[in-house]
């Protein structure tokens, strides 16, 4: 089953060109995203809603991180993220209008769905989006978009995150066209997703300058995840990968949050990861990444345009494909899985069934 690949996980990385691809094609018509994709009663809750709640846990929460950027930044549509875990067991307020979407691989995971329960009664609708048809959370959601991502057999969760961002993308275009979307804008982001499946595919050629790069973190006890606006959770969902399958503890932080303590932390011991694509913050974390180079610590800067960010003593810098800015946060994570994957096979972990782990966490 796992076909040429030594880990179903590897297997799942590679299969993430055409998986995004399913999770939007069949969704796109006249290259507008057709909102019955949804369910039936979609345009009638859409049409109600006022802001989001996105609950989830894990990798499919940093997926709602970035939902957030998306949700507020393109569309202007109020949203709040939360784990699980800390939503259910505090008094929330839920304000009129509040869409919920729960967003799970598995759809059983038991603090997600604790909380899509918990608040039935006080929401205007719920939003499911899953990966796995027939499950708790699809069942009992008014509306569900499938990621169709196919079976996910590996514990570290891929492909089902990379097609969570599409659908969330698309969520956000159909409930953004109710308010500051418009139709052109529309048209640009689904010609940009086109462009996805080949970027994805370009990303993966990268395996082996990667698998050279694992090496400098296989003996290393700690390494730090940078990263700025939707490439903040990016650099989340890549520390949370190292950590699950390497085990070698890794922290994420917003790249400008550097200052404000991290940095003591650095030192030759502490490689660097930071995800620098082409865009407005460049200039910003730039000056960042001479502060972690001027303590000796190793950096590793994946980033869209290699002429703005010299390599130097202790920088390595890894060029991505040139982009769409908004399909950023789901190709840079590409190379973090890869990452991972290749630390973990040199450190001789058990990549697919790390341990202490189960795939779906249906107790609390
Ligand atoms: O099935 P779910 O998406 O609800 O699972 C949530 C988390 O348990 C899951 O993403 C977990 O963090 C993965 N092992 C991450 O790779």
């Amino acid at each position: 089953e796992k076909g040429k690949f030594k880990h179903f996980m590897m297997k799942e990385i590679y299969e993430q060109p055409t998986v995004t691809l399913a999770a939007f094609q069949d969704r796109i018509q006249d290259a507008l995203v057709n909102e019955r994709a949804f369910g039936e009663q979609a345009a009638a809750i859409f049409d109600q809603v006022k802001q989001i709640q996105i609950i989830a846990c894990g990798t499919s929460y940093h997926a709602g991180l970035i939902a957030k950027y998306w949700m507020e930044g393109l569309a202007g549509i109020p949203c709040h993220v939360e784990v699980a875990s800390e939503y259910r067991y505090r008094p929330v307020v839920i304000q009129e209008g509040t869409l919920f979407i729960s967003i799970s691989q598995s759809g059983e995971t038991a603090d997600t769905l604790a909380a899509l329960r918990d608040v039935k009664d006080q929401i205007l609708a719920s939003l499911t989006i899953c990966n796995v048809p027939g499950s708790s959370l699809v069942r009992e959601s008014d509306l569900c978009l499938m990621t169709n991502a196919g079976p996910e057999i590996g514990v570290a969760s891929t492909k089902a995150f990379t097609t969570q961002l599409v659908c969330l993308l698309l969520t956000t275009l159909v409930i953004g066209r109710r308010f500051k979307i418009t139709e052109a804008l529309e048209h640009q982001i689904v010609e940009s997703m086109m462009l996805l499946p080949a970027l994805i595919e370009e990303s993966l050629q990268m395996d082996s300058d990667i698998e050279l790069m694992s090496q400098a973190f296989a003996e290393k006890q700690h390494s730090l995840f940078l990263g700025r606006g939707t490439l903040y959770p990016i650099a989340m969902e890549g520390a949370l990968k190292l950590k699950e399958i390497s085990y070698i503890h890794a922290e994420a932080y917003p790249a400008g949050e550097l200052k404000h303590g991290p940095l003591a932390l650095v030192d030759k011991d502490m490689p660097v990861v930071t995800v620098a694509p082409r865009n407005d913050m460049l200039d910003k974390l730039k000056a960042n990444l001479q502060e972690v180079s001027a303590r000796g610590g190793e950096l590793f800067v994946f980033a869209g345009c290699t002429q703005k960010v010299q390599p130097g003593e202790g920088i390595h810098v890894l060029g991505m494909p040139d982009m769409p800015e908004i399909l950023e946060p789901i190709v840079y994570t590409i190379p973090l899985q890869l990452l991972s994957y290749h630390v973990a096979v040199l450190k001789g972990t058990d990549v697919d069934q790390p341990r202490n782990l189960a795939k779906s966490v249906t107790v609390e």
